[in-house]
């Protein structure tokens, strides 16, 4: 596709960028729908200088990640709903010079969760941790619980407690705070459907670390570990090995930039093709750790 005069462009911000692969998944996405759009990374330090360029230059979206997630906030124009309840933007689009934050992060989680058969609706859900994707996950799920339940652990327990206090005041949904406590995880994942890892617990390179003793999963379980590198998680294998479903992080790393696609474009986006492009792509970055 040629890059012309009506090209248009989508940006990410944040600071580091340089092993982002979200313009290898959002410029096969363009290419693959023959629409005229790139999409380019920006390490920013200016972060308002970055916005009011946006603007300036008439870019049609952004990106948005660590450490600007929060702080864009007080930037924008305005902000969708969901969002605004996080408490965190991951997507801007310019609509016409208005620039309107969005968060597309927990939706990514809850489509990964249909996606593999295990519809949060009536079940009872752990979450791991209570930083910002856990944020944006956690009020997600707690629109879609029903009869079900969260119930959200965490090193530090009064980010968990303030947490689930806000979900409830916001929300009407049945969600309580634990720290992150072997005896406690014991006693409420025996009856839990669903374990989904929101700490950053496993992450290259401490890929030794998880955040649950393997002998408190079981097979019942679904787990979602949102740690993408590497691809296969310690949590992942030992929860694979004994028999419970495991969803991998790249399900809501591509899912939640084919929300973003959506916002931009208009049109669906080509997930399969995404996730190709986003697995070929996060494999040459472990290569280079590697070699590096
Ligand atoms: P993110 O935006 O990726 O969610 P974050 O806001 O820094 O990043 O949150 C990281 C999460 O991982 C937090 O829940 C954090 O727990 P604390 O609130 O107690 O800091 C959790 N986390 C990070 N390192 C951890 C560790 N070694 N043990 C347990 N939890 C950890």
């Amino acid at each position: 596709m040629e890059i012309n005069a009506q090209t248009r462009l989508c940006i990410l911000i944040g600071n580091p960028v340089k092993h982002s692969v979200s313009p290898q998944i959002h410029n096969s996405a363009f290419q693959a729908l023959g629409l005229n759009y790139v999409y380019l990374a920006f390490r920013v330090i200016d972060l308002e200088g970055a916005v009011r360029g946006i603007k300036a230059l008439g870019i049609r979206g952004a990106s948005v990640t660590i450490p600007y997630k929060e702080k864009i906030i007080p930037l924008l124009d305005e902000l969708d709903d969901l969002a605004q309840k996080i408490g965190a933007v991951n997507t801007i689009v310019n609509e016409g010079g208005k620039l309107i934050g969005y968060n597309t992060d927990g939706l990514a989680v809850y489509q990964s969760l249909c996606a593999y058969g295990f519809e949060p609706k009536d079940k009872k859900i752990i979450l791991l941790g209570a930083g910002g994707a856990s944020r944006a996950i956690a009020f997600v799920l707690a629109q879609k619980l029903g009869s079900g339940e969260m119930i959200i652990f965490n090193r530090t327990f009064e980010r968990a407690k303030n947490l689930a206090q806000e979900i409830k005041a916001k929300l009407k949904a049945n969600v309580r705070a634990m720290s992150l406590d072997d005896a406690l995880l014991a006693q409420e994942i025996k009856t839990a459907k669903i374990l989904i890892n929101a700490t950053s617990l496993g992450m290259t390179p401490e890929v030794e670390k998880t955040p649950i003793p393997k002998n408190l999963l079981h097979s019942d379980l679904c787990v979602f570990d949102i740690v993408y590198n590497p691809a296969k998680t310690r949590l992942l294998s030992e929860a694979e090995k004994i028999g419970a479903k495991i969803i991998a992080g790249i399900e809501m790393l591509v899912r939640q930039a084919g929300e973003q696609f959506r916002l931009w474009t208009g049109k669906p986006a080509p997930l399969e093709l995404m996730f190709e492009k986003g697995r070929s792509a996060l494999e040459k970055i472990t290569k280079q750790d590697l070699t590096s």
